[in-house]
Formats: C-alpha cells, structure tokens, sequence
C-alpha cells in the first residue's frame, strides 16, 4: 500500500500533485511520501509484536536520505550501517549509537575505531580476521565492543544471483561449519563482547523457505554454541523481505514474515533484531521523470525519458522492473520500449511493455523507487545527482538538492604539471 494514487485524473504523492513538484523542482526528481514510510515502519512492527525482545535496524542503504533517517528515528528504529558514511548519517539524523549496528564484510580498521569510538551498539564480524582487529582496537581505547558474529548458513535465497548472500560462494559471513569454533576463539578476546550471532541471506526475497531454512540452522548453531559454554543473547535475522514491484504482484506479507520468524525463534530467549531496508522505503518513493521526445523504433516507439541509468540503476543492474505511469494519464495505452539519453542499450527502463500513452513533454512516474534509488545514483555522463523531495499530506519540500555537473566539474583539478607537458 502506498499514497501514490491518481486524484481528479492526476497522479498525486499524498495531496501534492506530482506535475507540480516536477514543474517547479524540475526533472529527475525522487519524491517520497511520509504516510508511506510511516505505514510500512508501523506495519513491519507490529508483525513483530508477538515476539518477546525485538530490535530493528533500518538498512540505510536503501535510502539513507537525512530526512528518511529521521522519519525513522522518531518512529523508534536503530539503524543497520556498512561503513563510517552511513553511520554518520544515522547519528546525524539523532539515532543513538547504541541503536546502530555496524555491518559489512570490509570494514576498515579506520572505521572500526570510529565506531568504537562512537559507542556503536553491535559490530556484525564477518570473518574471524575482523573480530581480532576489532578487539585490538577496543582495547587500545579501554572499551569492550558488542559484537555478533555474521554466519554463512549456505541457503540459497532463491532471488537475483546479485543481491544474493547466504551461499557457501558469497563473500559474506564465516562458514558455518566452522562458526562455533570461531565464536569460542573470539569470546576469549578481552576487547570483545560476543553476544551473538547475525545472518542475511539475501534481497528482494519472495518465498520465505530459504529463510526459515537458514534460521533453523542458526537456532541449532545458537544451541551449540551455548552448550559450550558461551552467552547469546542477540540473535540478528538481516533483512531481505521482497516487495511487489509490479501491480497485483503477491509476495509475503511483514505479517508473513513474523509468523514464520515466530514459529522458528520464539522460544529463542534471544533479543531479535532485524535489518529491514526495502520493505520500508521500497514503495515509499517514486522516480519522476520527464518524456523528452518518442522516437520511432524498428517495432516499438523509444519513449525517451530525462531519468536514466545513473538516476535509477537498478534495471541496468539486475534487470528490475518498475511500474511505469504518466502524471496525467488520458486512458489511452502504447507498446513502447522506455529508455534513459545515456549512451549505451543498458540505459533501458522497459521494452516492448503496455504503458501509459505519453508524448514528448508529459510527466511519467517510475513506481517502487524509495528502496537502493536516490543512493544508487552517481553522476555518468556528466549528469546532475537526482534530487529528492518529501511530500507530507499537503505539504513538500527538498530533502536533497541537485547536485549540478558544475559542483562536480569544480572539484576537479588539472595540475600545473600537467599544462606543461
Ligand atoms: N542487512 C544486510 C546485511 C544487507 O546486506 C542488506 C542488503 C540488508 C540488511 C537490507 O536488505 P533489504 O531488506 O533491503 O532487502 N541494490 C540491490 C539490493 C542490495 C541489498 C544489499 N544488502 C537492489 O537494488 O535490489
């Protein structure tokens, strides 16, 4: 459910209509509903409810807009991070550090101090490599850092090879055959607190077995561990739940989820935390792009849009689909193939699909664009970072400005050396 819906025959985020924002923002533009988000961080707790301890972490990766990060401060969420950057963000946006674990297969030894330093709550060690830096590092600065150990359950996720992270051949994790001897070795370190164990087995899951497979075998490495003799009292499940990315696509619900995280683990005696990222944001933004002109094609019209790649990768990147609507639809329907000006064919949002009939000058809107969208972008081709905006019923406003190719430009430099060659 989303607050993206056509009012009066135009496409409006909550009470704004999106052509006014695009007129006056101008396009590429990603804009988030609050209601939105609001809804789907209550939604995703109360499916948790009936669980005794839970802890969630946003996974500011999916959008680690200030703005957003905020939002979900105020609605209790810690924050998942993967490197200083994001951390920095979480705190900024008045997450405490307590509430923000730190997550990543190559956190450096620079951001491993920083976040001691910061008092973060929980560091998921991926590799027992990573656990002895880290307590060297806490002990050098007299403190004792939280920490899970990360475990590679083997279970294929059953979602896109790419964003797939639970099998033996993914670089994340320690294996888990070998896990428990790695946790008794690091409990022995004096710079740590091992308190438990972390896995996430991958994104944009859409059957939940591989999760319940995993988290069986996490209980049963839980059991092992403290029949040797060791505390786990934090049991971290990741993220990854899917969303519908395409309309009356069926995948399962938070309420789902929690049912099945139940079954499993209620009887754990372990504080649950989670690390939910797309089913937050994904439904919570667009990306509102303008046609530029519709250029006939061999068999399909090219509708050329100003949003491409670098605004939106994610088609490019893992042949995802997004929805695709006009601002103002007239009811009448093309077959058109929908790409970005960016020189090369993977600049391709849709081919050969049913859309919205638009011309040159008409605004379009890419549906499920608040999850790994805005952060994704990068500025190929010289274009402008996309900027951002967030719409509160009536009310809207930047959270992020474009960053235009000038800024870019200005940041570079041709040494002097260099002239004189
Ligand atoms: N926790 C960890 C350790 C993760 O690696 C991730 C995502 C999450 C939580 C959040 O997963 P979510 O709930 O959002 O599925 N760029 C890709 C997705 C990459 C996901 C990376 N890790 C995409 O656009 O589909």
């Amino acid at each position: 459910m989303d607050h993206f819906e056509l009012k009066n025959g135009a496409l409006h985020a909550e009470d704004v209509p999106l052509e006014t924002i695009a007129r006056e923002v101008g396009t590429p533009v990603y804009v988030y509903s609050r209601a939105t988000l609001t809804r789907h961080a209550r939604v995703f707790r109360e499916a948790l409810s009936a669980l005794p301890s839970v802890h969630i972490a946003f996974a500011v990766k999916s959008n680690p807009n200030l703005a957003v990060l905020h939002l979900l401060a105020s609605e209790g969420y810690g924050a998942d991070v993967v490197s200083e950057g994001e951390m920095r963000r979480a705190l900024a946006a008045g997450i405490p550090a307590r509430d923000i674990v730190f997550s990543g297969v190559g956190k450096s030894k620079r951001e491993l101090k920083a976040a001691v330093e910061a008092g973060i709550g929980q560091f998921n060690l991926e590799s027992e490599e990573e656990g002895v830096e880290l307590a060297e590092i806490a002990a050098v600065l007299g403190k004792r850092a939280s920490c899970a150990l990360r475990v590679n359950p083997n279970v294929d996720a059953r979602t896109h090879a790419k964003i797939s992270t639970g099998k033996a051949e993914n670089k994340f994790g320690v294996a888990y055959d070998v896990a428990a001897g790695i946790y008794a070795r690091l409990a022995g370190l004096p710079g740590l607190q091992m308190r438990g164990l972390a896995v996430h087995i991958g994104s944009q899951i859409s059957d939940l077995e591989p999760s319940r497979q995993a988290f069986i075998k996490m209980g049963a490495l839980m059991e092992t561990i403290r029949a040797e003799g060791h505390e786990v009292t934090h049991m971290d499940l990741g993220g990854g739940l899917g969303v519908p990315y395409k309309v009356g696509e069926s995948l399962p619900t938070p309420d789902d989820y929690g049912r099945m995280v139940h079954d499993v683990a209620k009887d754990w005696g372990v504080t649950l935390m989670f690390e939910p990222g797309r089913v937050i944001t994904g439904n919570s933004g667009v990306l509102v792009t303008e046609v530029i002109r519709v250029k006939q094609g061999a068999s399909n019209p090219f509708v050329v849009v100003d949003a491409a790649m670098n605004d939106l990768a994610r088609p490019a990147m893992y042949d995802a689909w997004h929805d695709f609507a006009a601002v103002n639809p007239t009811g009448a329907t093309m077959v058109a193939n929908i790409v970005g000006p960016i020189c090369e064919s993977s600049d391709t949002f849709a081919m050969g699909r049913e859309i919205d009939a638009v011309k040159a000058g008409d605004f379009g809107v890419f549906r499920t664009a608040g999850a790994y969208g805005a952060t994704m972008a990068n500025t190929y081709n010289s274009r402008a970072l996309v900027p951002e905006v967030m719409v509160d019923g009536e009310k809207w406003g930047l959270v992020a400005n474009r960053i235009e190719p000038e800024t870019i430009l200005a940041a570079e430099r041709v040494p002097e050396w260099l002239k004189q060659a």
